[in-house]
């Protein structure tokens, strides 16, 4: 199971090379030892695969077209994944989070504890993806495939996100609103802004939900809706959390 990524967007703009060596020639060097040792291979991609213009929810037949160099990289570890003799399930996720790392809640709910203005983009669309619910759909689907081989049949690319779709400043003002600590709360009020481009900035999709059908038609697992998602990775103490603990730092 890969779930390794250089996934700094941003640096990857720059860092192309680095990229490009973690999320596609290893990927596509750990499918052939995998392959080898008659391993099977479980692979994480991203909606970041696509440019979000379609104006509708994306399965995975969809035109892949990248608007950044980490997506260009994502994608091409799919292809040296399914290019290679193993049996690869790919799993292209989105706007995933869990307040063990950093992601885009536990920034939100910090940021939320600063003073002044807390601005948030309104222009970008997914479906976000509580990390503990992936992890549980792919252990169901593993748990039922009695040896390596029996995923044969499965190769191949799947959507595999929260149900439902929203922008990113619903997903904060959600995160607030459900936050146990509200009243650690500093910031004035939650201001939507539109993405701005600059320079070393890469451009992202707009409008990237996933249509998890197939996983549900073929896996038999789907993702609850992601408000459900939200309220439990904030309620659940089992996650340890508190703003004055900050989570883990990620690469991205
Ligand atoms: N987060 C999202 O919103 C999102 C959305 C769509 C898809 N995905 C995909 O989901 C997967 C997991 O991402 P994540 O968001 O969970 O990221 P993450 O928490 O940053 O995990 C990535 C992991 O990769 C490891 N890693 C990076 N470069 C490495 C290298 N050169 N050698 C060894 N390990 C290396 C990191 O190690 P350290 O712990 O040492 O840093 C980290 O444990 C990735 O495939 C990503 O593309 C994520």
């Amino acid at each position: 199971m890969n779930a390794t990524a250089y996934n700094a967007v941003d640096l990857a703009e720059s860092g192309a090379e680095a990229a490009m060596a973690v999320n596609c020639r290893a990927v596509g060097d750990l499918a052939e030892a995998a392959a080898s040792v008659g391993c099977a291979v479980v692979h994480f991609s991203t909606d970041f695969v696509f440019d979000g213009l379609q104006g509708r929810p994306y399965v995975e037949s969809d035109r892949a077209h990248p608007l950044n160099r980490y997506g260009e990289s994502k994608l091409a570890g799919e292809a040296a994944l399914l290019a290679s003799r193993a049996d690869a399930l790919v799993f292209r996720t989105s706007w995933v989070y869990s307040l063990r790392r950093k992601s885009f809640v536990s920034a939100i709910l910090a940021a939320a504890r600063r003073e002044g203005p807390l601005q948030v983009v309104a222009d970008q669309t997914g479906s976000p993806t509580f990390a503990r619910d992936l992890a549980a759909a792919v252990a169901i689907v593993l748990a039922r495939v009695s040896e390596p081989h029996a995923l044969r049949s499965l190769r191949g690319v799947y959507h595999l996100a929260g149900s439902g779709q929203c922008s990113r400043f619903d997903l904060a003002k959600a995160a607030i609103a459900m936050d146990p600590h509200k009243h650690e709360h500093r910031f004035s009020e939650l201001v939507p802004t539109q993405t701005v481009l600059r320079d070393g900035v890469a451009a992202r999709p707009t409008f990237s939900p996933l249509d998890c059908t197939k996983a549900m038609q073929v896996l038999g697992v789907s993702l609850p809706d992601w408000h459900d998602g939200l309220k439990r990775a904030l309620g659940d103490t089992a996650t340890h959390y508190h703003p004055a603990t900050p989570p883990r730092a990620g690469r991205g």
